[in-house]
């Protein structure tokens, strides 16, 4: 089994699992995401991933961190932890896209990544009036999209004239001083979205679900041609770890109950929802609090529970859990404490750049 690494979702739109919780007032400020960034890269987490959205999918009112501004920030102010942006394709033009992520690739002395994803949210794009063609078709985009970002940031000269972009002999320099390129991670469950992780992606990440489904998901992406180096796995999960497994129960049962006061928003979620995303068709077959399955991965128990389940995904092939937490910076660090020693896992020494040199 591959070492396990662990990250962390940035509160980007502030609390995962219910946004009106007394333990957790809503934050998705600056300040708030590099405070748990810079925490959870101390604590020994070994990724960070920022979601991008340009408008808050959940309440249109509320505040939204804006991922590739806050990528290069969090970039500066790190040494360890691996920064992953997600991109939706029908936002940036590739070639600005790649020099973007060459650029945090420099900041960041070779820890950033890029997260395919190839949206779901109708009105992100049609309130700004640009196109959202049907799931399928965005697919075809995305992949043209990502063929072009990973030869532009391997450092290839891209003459192609394709479907949707022509590029006549581009170059970007420079290119990853570290590695080949920055990391390709893609997030989505769709045929066409699996077909894409085996072809382009490094990592394929998985929405939080069973053991039995995320290991036949897993076989079945494995199964797929690919040249290069194997595709690795990642799992999304919302963890609720307790000394019993009874007080972990009742603390989901907490946040089940402060989600029911969410309903409205997610009524207007699901309304901007493409009804084709197999994410949510997926995720309307479970009961979970979080993002992205949430707490369907059954990460909810006592801590050797909670070890005993990621050690199995871990051989069932998943090698990074994107976490979800709420409160979140307590549930972090107890994460930390309690689970890192019962796999293993030494947390990381304290980041070598102080803040004060990283300004
Ligand atoms: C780990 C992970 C992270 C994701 N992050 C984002 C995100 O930042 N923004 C977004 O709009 N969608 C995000 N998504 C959702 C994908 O956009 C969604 O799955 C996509 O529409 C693909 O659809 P599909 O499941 O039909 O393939 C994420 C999905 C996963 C698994």
């Amino acid at each position: 089994m591959a070492s396990i690494r662990f990250g962390v979702w940035a509160p980007v739109h502030g609390p995962r699992a219910a946004a009106h919780d007394p333990l957790e007032p809503y934050d998705a400020s600056w300040a708030h995401n590099r405070a748990t960034v810079l925490e959870a890269e101390a604590l020994g987490y070994d990724a960070t991933l920022i979601a991008q959205h340009t408008v808050n999918p959940h309440f249109a009112e509320r505040d939204q961190l804006e991922a590739w501004t806050s990528a290069a920030a969090l970039a500066a102010l790190t040494s360890r932890i691996e920064v992953i942006a997600a991109i939706k394709p029908g936002l940036f033009h590739p070639v600005v896209l790649a020099k973007m992520a060459l650029q945090i690739e420099e900041i960041s002395g070779g820890r950033f990544a890029i997260n395919l994803v190839n949206a779901w949210n109708q009105a992100e794009f049609a309130k700004a009036g640009l196109p959202f063609p049907d799931h399928d078709a965005r697919y075809a985009y995305g992949r043209e999209w990502l063929g072009l970002v990973e030869a532009l940031t391997r450092g290839e000269t891209v003459t192609r004239d394709g479907e949707h972009f022509s590029l006549d002999a581009y170059t970007l320099r420079p290119t990853s001083r570290h590695r080949a390129r920055p990391r390709i991670y893609l997030g989505g469950e769709s045929e066409p979205a699996r077909a894409l992780a085996a072809e382009l992606a490094d990592v394929w990440f998985i929405n939080g679900q069973p053991i039995e489904t995320v290991a036949s998901l897993i076989g079945d992406v494995k199964a797929r041609p690919r040249a290069g180096e194997p595709l690795g796995f990642g799992l999304s999960a919302f963890v609720i770890a307790r000394e019993t497994e009874a007080e972990a129960r009742a603390e989901h049962r907490r946040l089940i109950a402060l989600a029911e006061q969410d309903k409205p928003a997610k009524a207007i979620q699901k309304a901007n929802t493409d009804p084709k995303v197999v994410m949510f068709q997926t995720m309307a077959r479970q009961s979970f609090v979080g993002t992205n399955g949430g707490t369907a991965a059954g990460l909810v128990g006592s801590y050797d529970q909670i070890a005993e389940r990621i050690d199995a995904f871990g051989r069932a092939g998943v090698e990074l859990f994107m976490l979800q937490f709420q409160p979140l910076r307590s549930e972090l660090r107890r994460f930390a404490e309690e689970i890192f020693p019962r796999l293993g896992k030494i947390a990381a020494p304290a980041p070598a750049k102080l803040q004060s040199e990283a300004r």
